[in-house]
């Protein structure tokens, strides 16, 4: 095939092509795993895909019915597929879409020496295919699918796409972001099987045609923005690791007590409504309690005597506490005000003020000089008692000078309202007493905040 033609070996119709009612014409920029396994799975399901790479090795390969790269049953699948006839492969990026209405990118995007995302491949291309749609008439549809930075794909590829182009995103072109969930190994099940499949997306159009593609899949089709989804891809990518490290850290101070540590994980999986489940993991406030902190430290230690290395499980208090200055920093950046903070046990429902981070941040606002009023219903000073008592006693002896007896007595003197405590009545209350010159910093994820009639921010979101 010379590198400007497409669809030479097109020989009829194949068995594979049966299973579907629309047949697009798709082309595939970068056929490493990605790309290789999209183009093999997508020509099966009866689409007429053009595969595209600088690498003349891997258009070689396939040509020669082979895959560029090693995979449980690709090798027979991308045999079948070019003998198909609805694969080709090209370097000719321009051919490539001038033949097709819809393109998936799938181009490397590693690492850079200081470990930025080095991007020149995805955005060589980017000004590839905006001079290809320049010359071409119709609609067209790019799928970013190479993982990319937040902002990447609007602040970056879209401009190049429109500068090149001379073209309007979103009028005369469509670009949207599909993050792709394969694991080398296991791809092809996991195309056939993915988790989700989520398009992140500003124009209907362009998600119509991804919809269409993957209907056939069974799982659900979710929409979002662009950049949740690439934002998205990478917070998969980083719970994952997240998750490895966990079970290693775990399993590493489990032998070192001589523990059986694939019983404990084993164990810690099998709780599906607190471990596996999305549980704690909610954006929210710093932990607290009489639990998490000191058995963190506790195990920690033990670490420590055995000569084992936690980092992660280590760092854990050390972001808490980051977390908890995060909030005291964002009050004390408007001056010294007047605060007001509604919630001051560890949760919602107790009086346990034990290593409540609330406790703490009360104690360095008061240490920076800020006049301070805490309303929260649980917490009556002649009802705390043993080490709940003395925690206080120990951080905030003249708590009883600060507690205020009912929610307005606490917002109507304060310029900021550290909300750290949801409850209907609670949230009703702020809605109806808080003014507009007033600030509520919300630690809880507030419901019908929008009613606020105040500025408002979140602890991180
Ligand atoms: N490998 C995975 O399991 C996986 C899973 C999910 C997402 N991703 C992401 O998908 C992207 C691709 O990953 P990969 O592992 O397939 O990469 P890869 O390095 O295996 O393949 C990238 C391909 O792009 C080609 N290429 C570079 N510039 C090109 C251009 N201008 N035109 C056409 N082709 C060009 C290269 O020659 C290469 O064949 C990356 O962003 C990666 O982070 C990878």
């Amino acid at each position: 095939m010379g590198s400007g033609t497409v669809f030479e070996d097109e020989n009829g119709a194949s068995p594979l092509a049966d299973t579907v009612v629309a047949s697009k014409r798709i082309s595939i920029f970068g056929l490493g795993y990605v790309g290789a396994v999209s183009l093999a799975c997508l020509a099966r399901d009866g689409h007429r895909v053009i595969g595209v790479d600088i690498d003349p090795v891997k258009l070689a390969l396939i040509r020669d019915r082979k895959s560029p790269i090693l995979e449980e049953g690709i090798q027979e699948l991308m045999r079948d597929v070019v003998n198909s006839g609805r694969v080709t492969v090209t370097a000719d990026a321009a051919a490539a879409m001038r033949e097709t209405e819809l393109s998936f990118v799938c181009v490397g995007t590693p690492s850079a020496a200081n470990g930025s995302q080095d991007l020149t491949a995805i955005l060589r291309l980017a000004e590839q295919i905006g001079a290809a749609l320049a010359l071409k008439d119709g609609f067209h549809t790019i799928v970013i699918r190479s993982t990319v930075q937040p902002g990447t794909v609007e602040d970056k590829i879209e401009p190049i796409l429109e500068r090149a182009s001379g073209k309007k995103a979103g009028v005369d072109f469509g670009v949207c972001f599909q993050p792709e969930f394969l694991r080398e190994g296991s791809s092809i099940r996991d195309y056939d099987h993915p988790p989700y499949t989520i398009v992140g997306a500003n124009c209907e159009a362009s998600v119509d045609q991804v919809r269409a593609l993957f209907r056939h899949l069974d799982t659900r089709f979710l929409v979002t923005s662009i950049r949740v989804a690439e934002t998205l891809k990478m917070a998969c990518n980083a719970f994952h690791a997240l998750k490895i490290t966990f079970a290693n850290e775990i399993g590493r101070v489990s032998q070192s007590m001589g523990i059986d540590a694939h019983e404990v994980m084993r164990l810690v999986c099998a709780d599906k409504r607190l471990n596996i489940s999305p549980a704690y993991l909610k954006p929210g406030f710093a932990f607290g309690g009489s639990c998490l902190p000191k058995d963190l430290r506790a195990l920690t230690n033990i670490a420590k005597q055995n000569d084992i290395e936690l980092p992660m499980l280590s760092s854990l208090l050390i972001s808490n506490r980051v977390h908890i200055d995060h909030a005291v920093d964002r009050i004390l950046k408007l001056g010294r005000p007047k605060v007001g903070m509604l919630g001051l046990s560890f949760k919602t429902g107790t009086d346990d003020l034990r290593e409540s981070p609330l406790v703490l941040v009360a104690k360095r606002l008061l240490g920076e000089g800020c006049e301070l009023r805490i309303f929260d219903p649980e917490v009556q000073l002649s009802r705390l008692l043993g080490a709940n008592r003395s925690y206080i006693d120990a951080n905030i002896p003249h708590l009883g000078s600060l507690l205020c007896g009912s929610i307005e007595e606490m917002i109507n003197p304060s310029d900021v309202i550290l909300v750290g405590l949801q409850q209907s009545a609670l949230n009703d209350a702020l809605q109806v007493h808080v003014q507009p010159g007033q600030f509520v910093l919300d630690l809880v994820n507030l419901p019908n905040r929008d009613l606020l009639r105040c500025r408002y921010e979140g602890i991180c979101w």
